[in-house]
């Protein structure tokens, strides 16, 4: 069975093709995602309307490219038009080779995701496929369960640190991503519970905050990570929030103490505006203020962990989303657990459609029915 994932929930346009390689494994045939991250880089932050642009342009290429990826073997004959903004009239026997769409229905902004949705049910009519409408926030761990790539990859010498056993049930995910922090616990493909959640900020957003604060452009967590490994993580206290249960999260405190400590570090009060202290920092300054907030927040992160590890005594722990790309969380979760801890390779922790075509390959196999075509609806606020 080969699923075609279509992801557009942000900024990110991605189309994937993943295959079922025999029990529990499953194989990434392609890998497509072109992301418009840099045109929103100049103001900070995702600019709706520009990623819905953005998607336009991008998602028919996206979604040839990923066909011919993933099958160029069997269609040496099919070339793609550069710059085509229409499906390549060779793709016949391309997509004869698909047995089902799956994509995002939500959570998103809308507009990026009615540009993926629409798309696909007009495919699925077209192309005659099963649809399978998809939660992005379920989909993250499922970048876990890819467990090889296609020949083609090895063609063309893309590496992919993959899993060597998919994760097995009851399994605990982590889900961190720049909208999302939540922790389930997956008793099977079909049934799982929310342990817990943010209340406010998701960490990734916090990451973003503090590096807006500290001048690094979007998105930050990338450059927290990098200079966090320069400055001292012990140099400064911040304060962990403390919630009723041990698996709901809070960052907002976190981001408002550090921008209150970078005030302080800089020689103001806390009248100071947030936008003077990229210039009122010095590098070391700054090196250690991100180390600080980083080691508090995945600290957060993995002591929630660790509590549920303790009370579900899971077999697998998945950690997704574009923080898991983290390398001091990667770093603290391999120590403190006493579970086997898997992570998807730094390519598919942040948005892409592998994880998509993945779970809509679990739903595709355990029977669940497909979305109807003519009438699936985008859900801005899907809910796990
Ligand atoms: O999963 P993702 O691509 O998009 C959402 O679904 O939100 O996650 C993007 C988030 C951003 O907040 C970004 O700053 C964060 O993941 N991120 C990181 C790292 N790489 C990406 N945060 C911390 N460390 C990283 N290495
Ligand atoms: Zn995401």
């Amino acid at each position: 069975m080969k699923i075609l994932g279509i992801e557009t929930s942000c900024d990110e346009t991605a189309a994937a093709v993943v295959e079922s390689a025999g029990r529990r494994r499953l194989k990434l045939l392609s890998n497509v995602v072109a992301s418009s991250v840099d045109l929103h880089a100049a103001f900070g932050g995702v600019v709706p309307e520009i990623a819905a642009r953005s998607h336009i342009e991008s998602i028919l290429p996206v979604i040839d490219q990923a066909l011919i990826d993933a099958f160029a073997e069997n269609s040496k004959k099919t070339k793609l038009v550069p710059n085509s903004q229409l499906l390549i009239p060779q793709s016949d026997d391309l997509w004869s080779q698909i047995d089902a769409i799956a994509v995002t229905q939500g959570p998103g902004l809308i507009s990026s995701l009615l540009i993926g949705v629409l798309t696909a049910r007009t495919l699925a009519i077209a192309k005659q496929k099963p649809l399978y409408a998809i939660n992005h926030v379920h989909a993250h761990p499922y970048a876990c369960f890819i467990t090889e790539t296609g020949l083609n990859f090895k063609n063309q010498n893309s590496n992919f640190k993959l899993v060597e056993k998919a994760p097995q049930f009851p399994c605990l995910a982590l889900i961190v991503s720049g909208g999302h922090t939540q922790l389930v616990l997956f008793e099977s493909h079909k049934k799982y519970r929310l342990l817990g959640q943010t209340t406010d900020d998701a960490v990734g957003e916090a990451y973003d905050k503090v590096a807006k604060m500290l001048g690094f452009p979007y998105p930050g967590g990338p450059f927290i990570d990098q200079i966090s490994r320069k400055g001292d993580s012990k140099k400064y206290k911040l304060p962990k929030a403390k919630l009723e249960t041990p698996y709901e999260f809070s960052f907002s405190g976190l981001k408002t103490a550090v921008l209150r400590l970078a005030q302080k570090v800089s020689g103001h009060d806390y009248t100071f505006p947030s936008t003077g202290l990229p210039e009122a920092l010095s590098e070391a300054q700054k090196a250690d203020i991100a180390a600080s907030f980083q080691r508090t927040a995945i600290e957060t992160l993995v002591e929630a962990l660790k509590e549920a590890d303790e009370e579900f005594q899971p077999k697998s722990i998945v950690i997704a989303g574009g923080v898991a790309a983290n390398q001091e969380l990667r770093k603290q979760a391999s120590k403190k657990l006493s579970t086997a801890v898997t992570f998807p390779d730094i390519k598919l922790c942040t948005d892409n459609a592998a994880m998509v075509a993945t779970l809509g390959y679990f739903k595709a196999k355990t029977g669940e029915k497909p979305a109807d075509p003519y009438s699936l609806d985008v859900d801005p606020s899907l809910k796990m």
